[in-house]
């Protein structure tokens, strides 16, 4: 069913995705045919493109889709895959689109070069397209996601994270790719920096209400259709917004009782207790309505853009990312 509602979202950029779809497997071509078997495992997947999406919708709310529009998407798709392929070797994660992920097929050395040689690739593609804006706005970008992601091992085990805390990391990690996408999108399509503002903070906000999501779903999702291993974070020693509001609003007996499983490493008992403690303190409840208030500012950073197809589909598009479940 939300399947359904994405192919609805992008309809206003079908013959562009297209477009892109076939771009994206040219750049990912390498004359080492190591890197080719790889990149054709992971071009076999279905990824939801939603960082390209966004690219191609903000230069059509913005006044078209251009050359450098295609190259921008290209460049965020690659940097997503990247980032993706790294981070499941920082996690241990073992799946990956419901497929196994990288690392648990061809270990870390070759995913960690993998993922630099994607994260070239992509850079690239922005020198030779002398899209020296991209470059300098990517390269920011590639450098708060590694902050986040490294802010959020200092404090995995520890367990003595506050919510700032946690949305710095979330903002840093994940939301500062969706803004970047915004941005590029409006960049390759118009001069006017109220617009490329504007574009900028809705991913900014959407990226917020979309990590919020995938930590729910990272509890409570149905690993067939997440395509990811229920409780990874628990097993990661990883705290998330549902899990520090319950902590934070449960008899102290019973927060360090849990805090003490996680610690320890749980197993799939301890995570299913983990997990009912989380819903029973109202933590996935908690965690939905703060979503919901950041998607509620991205749908109002859209409000100077007139009424069109492509405002629709962003509008829709914020509605499906705190619904979604994969
Ligand atoms: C996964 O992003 C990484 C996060 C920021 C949570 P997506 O859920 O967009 O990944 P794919 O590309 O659709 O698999
Ligand atoms: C998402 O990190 C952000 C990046 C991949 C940089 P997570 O670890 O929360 O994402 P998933 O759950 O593995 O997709
Ligand atoms: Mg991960
Ligand atoms: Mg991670």
């Amino acid at each position: 069913m939300t399947e359904n509602k994405l192919s609805k979202i992008k309809a206003p950029v079908n013959d562009e995705l297209k477009q892109f779809n076939a771009l994206f497997k040219e750049s990912m071509k390498s004359s080492v045919t190591l890197v080719d078997l790889v990149t054709g495992y992971i071009l076999k997947q279905k990824g939801k493109k939603i960082r390209p999406l966004l690219v191609l919708l903000s230069a059509k709310l913005c006044g078209g889709v251009t050359e450098r529009s295609y190259r921008g998407a290209i460049l965020v798709e690659l940097l997503h895959t990247a980032t993706l392929v790294h981070d499941d070797v920082v996690d241990n994660a073992e799946k990956r689109r419901g497929f196994p992920s990288i690392n648990a097929i061809w270990k870390n050395k070759i995913s960690v070069l993998l993922g630099d040689y994607l994260l070239a690739k992509g850079l690239m593609l922005s020198v030779e397209g002398t899209d020296f804006d991209f470059l300098g706005i990517v390269t920011g970008t590639v450098k708060r996601m590694s902050e986040g992601e490294l802010l959020q091992i200092s404090k995995t085990r520890k367990l003595n994270l506050d919510e700032d805390t946690y949305f710095r990391i979330i903002s840093d990690k994940t939301a500062s790719l969706l803004s970047t996408c915004c941005e590029i999108g409006a960049g390759s399509a118009t001069e006017d920096e109220e617009k490329q503002k504007r574009m900028r903070d809705f991913g900014e906000y959407l990226g917020i209400a979309f990590q919020i999501r995938d930590d729910i779903l990272d509890l409570v999702g149905k690993t067939k259709v997440f395509g990811k291993n229920q409780g990874g974070d628990i097993k990661e020693k990883k705290v998330t917004l549902p899990l520090l509001y319950a902590l934070k609003n449960s008899p102290e007996k019973e927060a360090e009782e849990i805090k003490k499983m996680i610690k320890k490493g749980a197993d799939s008992e301890a995570v299913k207790k983990i997990i009912n403690f989380t819903v029973r303190y109202n933590g996935i409840n908690y965690a939905e309505e703060v979503a919901l208030s950041y998607a509620e500012k991205a749908r109002a950073a859209l409000d100077i853009f007139e009424n069109s197809p492509e405002k629709e589909s962003l509008t829709h598009l914020v509605q499906y990312v705190i619904d979604r479940n994969k």
